[in-house]
């Protein structure tokens, strides 16, 4: 009898085991209708967009149906439709079972300025919702984006809070900016699933633009989410052109180098920051743009006492300078740094530097001269205004208060004056 009852006992233990990780396995699953539809800025980010998004393999052939948005009752007929060009993938990892997938991706190119859109992914009987998007006015005026340092951890439990903290503070933000480590581990579906839960229909109506960071490589290579689940624009350098691009966005330049790469560009013989400084040299030489900010993963100044990248203030400070960057935007230290500095000891400090957080693991930070601003333990949104001749920075707290706030003027020569702001009062 005790034999019997120890059976039954083992055996819904087992089918409980097996059927906790069969739903944990099918969490992730793509299905016949569309999900994780994302939207990135195309080659010309002010007149075209790239959607991505993916279906089970039994989606063969996938469309895109856009049109302007109407005020009443939407007029299927009245849209346009875009074949998607539509590419098998496999994601695997160790650590999950593999996703079989079909991603879409279709590039709509030409469309107006300053007007109001909607459209569907899908195909058949499978389609998505209806997503609304704005394009902006060709001309210089006023427009902000949403910044964040790194998601990584707890993404859908508790980074999700932050993404729509965010969204509420300003709906209409031109793009949403990352500064790196979106997911924890490179490769994992599930982590992408719940960066993808945490967003939805955010990222459907809002271009995102992300630059890698260490844990979104495996090693050398890069996680291949970052080639097939969205499109960042290709104008990077050869064999960088997922990760290291730039945006003309009205008057600003918006730039993003790789420094996760290779090692975090520490590997002997590595060919990235030749490729990169070349690159860089290049988009700056020929810019036309009055403000130019960059971002990539890894600090050039660290909040972290135990930090501190030399090699990339080395590899690229002086390229920044001599083209006069305004701001270069980070992530990787799990904390809050802001201020200007240069290794240059000729030359005043020119450059504004953050370094933000936006998911809940935290590290201390330690009491470093560059730093005007430290914050530790608090997760961070950035909401950043161009308006002409002035850039109003603001870092907002998870629970919707400001934390940090400064405004730079240029003058009539393009220097650069920092306005700092009163923060709760202080
Ligand atoms: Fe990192």
């Amino acid at each position: 009898m005790i034999y019997k009852t120890f059976r039954i006992t083992c055996s819904v233990w087992i089918f409980s085991i097996l059927f906790v990780s069969f739903v944990y396995a099918q969490r992730n699953m793509p299905g016949p209708f569309p999900d994780r539809v994302i939207m990135a800025h195309g080659e010309d980010a002010e007149t075209s967009v790239s959607i991505t998004w993916r279906t089970d393999t039994s989606i063969s052939e996938a469309f895109l149906e856009l049109q302007y948005s109407p005020a009443g009752p939407i007029p299927k007929a009245q849209s346009k439709s875009y074949k998607a060009e539509t590419r098998y993938f496999v994601y695997e990892h160790t650590a999950e079972p593999s996703v079989e997938v079909h991603q879409h991706l279709c590039v709509v190119e030409q469309l107006s300025p300053d007007s109001r859109y909607i459209y569907r992914v899908g195909s058949g009987d499978y389609w998505s919702e209806w997503f609304e998007f704005s394009t902006v006015a060709a001309d210089e005026s006023k427009f902000s984006f949403l910044y964040f340092g790194d998601p990584q951890a707890d993404i859908r439990s508790q980074w999700s809070r932050v993404l729509r903290s965010a969204y509420r503070y300003n709906p209409e933000a031109a793009f949403m900016l990352y500064a790196g480590d979106l997911i924890n581990t490179a490769g994992r579906d599930t982590q992408w699933h719940e960066w993808f839960e945490a967003g939805n229909f955010i990222y459907a109506s809002t271009p995102q633009v992300m630059t890698p960071g260490n844990h979104d490589y495996q090693g050398l290579v890069l996680d291949p989410h970052w080639e097939y689940a969205f499109r960042m624009p290709r104008n990077g350098p050869e064999g960088l052109k997922e990760s290291c691009f730039f945006i003309d966005y009205k008057n600003l330049k918006l730039i993003s180098i790789d420094t996760s790469v290779d090692n975090e560009l520490r590997l002997e013989g590595g060919t990235a920051i030749k490729k990169q400084q070349d690159w860089l040299d290049s988009v700056l030489s020929t810019n036309t743009k009055k403000w130019v900010i960059l971002t990539t993963h890894l600090p050039f100044y660290s909040p972290k006492e135990s930090r501190d990248n030399v090699h990339i203030r080395k590899n690229f400070q002086p390229i920044l300078e001599k083209y006069g960057v305004d701001m270069v935007l980070t992530g990787h230290d799990h904390s809050y740094g802001r201020g200007m500095a240069t290794d240059n000891p000729d030359k005043a400090p020119s450059i504004v530097y953050v370094v933000s957080v936006s998911g809940p693991k935290m590290y201390d930070a330690g009491d470093k001269d560059w730093m005007v601003v430290k914050g530790v333990y608090t997760k961070l949104f950035h909401e950043i205004t161009i308006d002409g001749n002035e850039l109003v920075f603001k870092g907002i707290t998870a629970n919707g208060e400001l934390f940090d706030h400064f405004h730079i003027v240029k003058d009539k020569k393009g220097k650069n004056q920092i306005i700092e702001k009163l923060v709760n009062g202080e």
